[in-house]
């Protein structure tokens, strides 16, 4: 894939490489290193569209958004990553064979270049992933297993021990917070600072992203928009979650403007850094 963007900031407007975007510009800034950044990614339509309903009742993203140069920095994002963040509903949608992918980074030969950067850097093979749920009501994932991964549920305090022990004895650790229902961001946060990651990729949706939003935990958004209305209702936007008490501000750190897609629209490649 030699695809070529726009860069309309930071100045000067000039012709850049998508290949290597996101995987060769530092992830994060100077002045954090030391810690665990947390970074997560999108791709929605102009009307704020990034999942629709597909029956019996899942959710799915749309075909008309995703598209292969938004997947190759998806895949940039995820090389840099120590660790995924995803969610119980991937759990669910794995085992009934539709999830979306097998967890980055990808076999493909396209991103052969991601894994030895990956090497370079020191990291290992493929990130360690972690899934929130409240409930524990999925499959252990085996061949995650099988891969060597090393895969995490943190939950909370009410799926039933038998659920808890039942995933445990598959080989997944699986980790009780305190409290009944959602787990604290913060409390996710300090707990994958103590597991000694300084990467966390969130590929989950738009309730983990409220949980890392809400909690002050985001330090940066990229989000693809792709120059397409789609309409709808009720359908997923990036974040869902009670009303903040204060807005969580951003401030543009680059955008990049992909003239077309492979199916010929063009979208807008966003990265926003908390202020
Ligand atoms: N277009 C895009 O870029 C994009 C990106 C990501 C996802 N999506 C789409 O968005 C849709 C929703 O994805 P998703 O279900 O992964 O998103 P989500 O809304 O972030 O995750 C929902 C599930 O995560 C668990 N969860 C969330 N916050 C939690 C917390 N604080 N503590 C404990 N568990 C928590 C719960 O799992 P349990 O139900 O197991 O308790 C909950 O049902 C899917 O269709 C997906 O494909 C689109």
């Amino acid at each position: 894939m030699t695809a070529s963007l726009l860069r309309l900031y930071p100045p000067p407007t000039e012709a850049v490489a998508l290949e290597g975007l996101y995987l060769n510009a530092p992830l994060v800034p100077s002045d954090l290193q030391a810690r665990l950044f947390v970074y997560a990614n999108f791709v929605m339509s102009l009307d704020g569209r990034i999942a629709i309903a597909q029956p019996p009742g899942r959710q799915v993203v749309p075909s008309t958004t995703a598209n292969p140069h938004d997947w190759r920095l998806f895949q940039e994002l995820a090389g840099h990553a120590d660790v995924l963040v995803s969610s119980g509903r991937y759990l669910r949608d794995w085992a009934a064979g539709q999830a979306q992918d097998s967890l980055p980074v990808g076999s493909a030969s396209a991103f052969a270049d991601i894994h030895r950067w990956r090497r370079r850097q020191g990291k290992a093979g493929q990130p360690d992933v972690v899934f929130l749920s409240e409930d524990l009501d999925f499959p252990a994932p085996r061949r995650l297993l099988q891969e060597g991964r090393t895969v995490r549920i943190f939950t909370g305090d009410a799926p039933p021990r038998e659920r808890f022990a039942a995933l445990t004895a598959e080989g997944l650790i699986v980790e009780r917070f305190a409290g009944n229902g959602r787990i604290d961001g913060k409390e996710i946060v300090a707990r994958l600072t103590a597991l000694g990651y300084r990467r966390a990729y969130c590929v989950a949706g738009p309730q983990v992203l409220h949980t890392l939003v809400s909690a002050g935990c985001l330090n940066t958004l990229f989000l693809t928009t792709v120059h397409r209305l789609l309409g709808g209702e009720g359908f997923a936007t990036i974040m869902e979650g009670a009303l903040l008490g204060a807005p969580a501000d951003y401030r543009l750190r680059s955008l990049y403007y992909d003239t077309h897609t492979p199916d010929g629209v063009g979208q807008m490649l966003a990265r926003y850094d908390r202020h």
